[in-house]
């Protein structure tokens, strides 16, 4: 596998590879790779010649007071990993390479909306952060196609909707929750649980999968569910941030009509936050 930071390098390695008439998967990042990650690069592999994977933490998406200076940074253990799965290029740029400018004089790109929402709601400028990481690594990877994580349900949608209106010439493809045995959804942050709060944590999957039981027998009463589910996080030790049931096609307040939603929860576990969501097709 070969390792670049500087941009011309991993230029001119895709660019040799895409006149070869190879197909180019980009998975981006963050590092502290778990099996989720793996799976990810394993799904790109499927869908092309070559994978590149990005590992930058992105200041750009995270808030004052977030875990931007203790996000776990794992580079060596990384690398053995990728290798393993067989990923082609791993490019780890420098902050100053990615910003070259202050903050608050960088391009953004904002996905209205559904940025607002939801994470969004609760991370102000979070989603412009991903949106503008994301399509500046699409801009210097320029891979046919890009795998994500549906763990990340708002990001997917947020990455979907910005390829679309900014017309980037790149496939988006979305990969199942990667889940450890007791349902926990896999996630780098998984590892500041202590050993009781991680022994908790599996209740989030299991109350989203309470609430898909009772759509799918009927229950249309929205908030009702909602309440109850956020009673019962709080229960067994969560601090919802919120438990909600959306369409899934737009995140908008489903109707009682509407047969395809997602049900998407956020909630601190000591001083964790965790977000799962769980697709339910009343079809
Ligand atoms: O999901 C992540 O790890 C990040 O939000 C991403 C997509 C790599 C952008 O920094």
């Amino acid at each position: 596998m070969i390792v670049v930071s500087a941009v011309d390098a991993l230029r001119e390695q895709v660019a040799q590879w895409r006149s070869a008439g190879e197909r180019v998967a980009f998975v981006p990042t963050m590092g502290n790779l778990h099996d989720g990650h793996l799976a990810l690069v394993r799904q790109a592999r499927e869908l092309a010649d070559r994978v590149v994977v990005s590992i930058f933490v992105n200041p750009l998406q995270f808030g004052e007071g977030e875990d931007f200076e203790t996000y776990p940074r794992t580079l060596d253990e990384d690398v053995e990993r990728l290798i393993e799965a067989k990923a082609d290029l791993l490019f780890t740029p420098a902050v100053e390479t990615l910003y070259p400018r202050p903050r608050q004089l960088q391009t953004r790109v904002e996905v209205p909306l559904i940025s607002d929402m939801l994470c969004g709601a609760s991370r102000p400028g979070h989603f412009a952060g991903v949106a503008t990481v994301v399509c500046k690594l699409f801009n210097l990877v320029q891979a046919d196609v890009a795998v994500f994580g549906e763990k990340d349900f708002q990001q997917l949608m947020v990455i979907r909707r910005m390829v679309e209106d900014l017309c980037l010439p790149v496939e988006i493809e979305g990969l199942a929750t990667v889940r450890d045995e007791d349902g926990l959804a896999m996630s780098s942050r998984n590892g500041y649980l202590t050993k009781s709060e991680r022994a908790t944590a599996p209740a989030l999957y299991r109350t989203l999968q309470l609430i898909a039981v009772a759509l799918s027998t009927g229950d249309r009463a929205y908030r009702e569910l909602e309440a109850s589910a956020r009673s019962e996080l709080e229960r067994v030790g969560f601090t919802p941030d919120y438990f909600q049931i959306r369409r899934a096609e737009d995140l908008a307040e489903p109707t009682r009509g509407d047969r395809e939603l997602v049900i998407l929860a956020a909630a601190r576990l000591g001083g964790t936050r965790l977000i799962d969501n769980l697709r339910v097709d009343l079809d």
